[in-house]
C-alpha cells in the first residue's frame, strides 16, 4: 500500500523517463542560481543545497576540494562528514585519482569506503575537472541501495561542469 508521506524511490522504473528532463531543468536552475556571484564558498554552498533539495532520495550532497594531496570538506547538506580524505582513499579519493565518476550501488561492497553517515547505502562521486585538472569532487550519498544509475551519473557530470565553470569565473573575478 502506498504511503503518501513516503516519497516513491527515485530509482523506481516509472520515474526513469523523467530523469533526463529533471536533470536538464536542474542544470538550468543551477546555472541561474550561480550566475552573477563570484564567491566560491557562496556558490558551492548554494549548489550543494540546490542539488540536495532537488534530487530525491539523498542523505548527503556536497563538495570536497583538492588541497595538496588531500580532499578537504567543502560546503554540503547532510550530517557532519569527515574533513580530510587522502587522494586514492574511499570513493571520493578514487574518483579524484581516476578523474572519472565512481558509481557505487552498494557501499558495503566498495573496498575502502569511508562511512561518514551510517545511513548511506549507495554513493555517486563526480570529479570537478577544469582543463584536465581535478579541483575536487561532487559527492552524493543515498540511504537507498542502488539509488544512482548512469542517467544520474551523466546528469551529475553536467551539474559538476556548471559548478566548475562558475568557480573558474570566480578565480578570474
Ligand atoms: N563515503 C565517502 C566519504 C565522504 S562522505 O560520504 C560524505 C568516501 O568513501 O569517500
Amino acid at each position: 500500500m502506498n504511503d503518501p508521506d513516503r516519497p516513491t524511490p527515485w530509482s523506481q522504473p516509472w520515474r526513469q523517463g523523467d530523469k533526463c528532463a529533471r536533470y536538464r531543468a536542474l542544470a538550468g536552475e543551477l546555472d541561474a542560481l550561480l550566475s552573477g556571484e563570484l564567491d566560491v564558498v557562496a556558490n558551492a554552498a548554494n549548489a550543494a543545497a540546490a542539488i540536495y533539495h532537488s534530487l530525491p532520495g539523498l542523505n548527503w550532497a556536497g563538495f570536497y576540494f583538492l588541497r595538496g594531496s588531500e580532499l578537504v570538506l567543502g560546503p554540503f547538506q547532510g550530517r557532519p562528514a569527515c574533513v580530510r580524505i587522502a587522494l586514492g582513499r574511499g570513493v571520493c579519493g578514487s574518483a579524484a585519482v581516476l578523474r572519472q565518476p565512481v558509481l557505487v550501488p552498494d557501499v558495503a561492497a566498495f573496498p575502502g569506503h569511508i562511512a561518514c553517515d551510517s545511513a548511506s547505502r549507495s554513493e555517486l562521486v563526480v570529479p570537478l575537472l577544469a582543463g584536465g585538472q581535478v579541483l575536487g569532487v561532487l559527492d552524493l550519498d543515498s540511504p537507498e541501495l542502488g539509488r544512482f544509475d548512469l542517467v544520474d551519473q551523466a546528469g551529475c557530470e553536467t551539474l559538476a561542469a556548471i559548478v566548475v565553470r562558475h568557480l573558474a569565473q570566480s578565480a578570474l573575478g
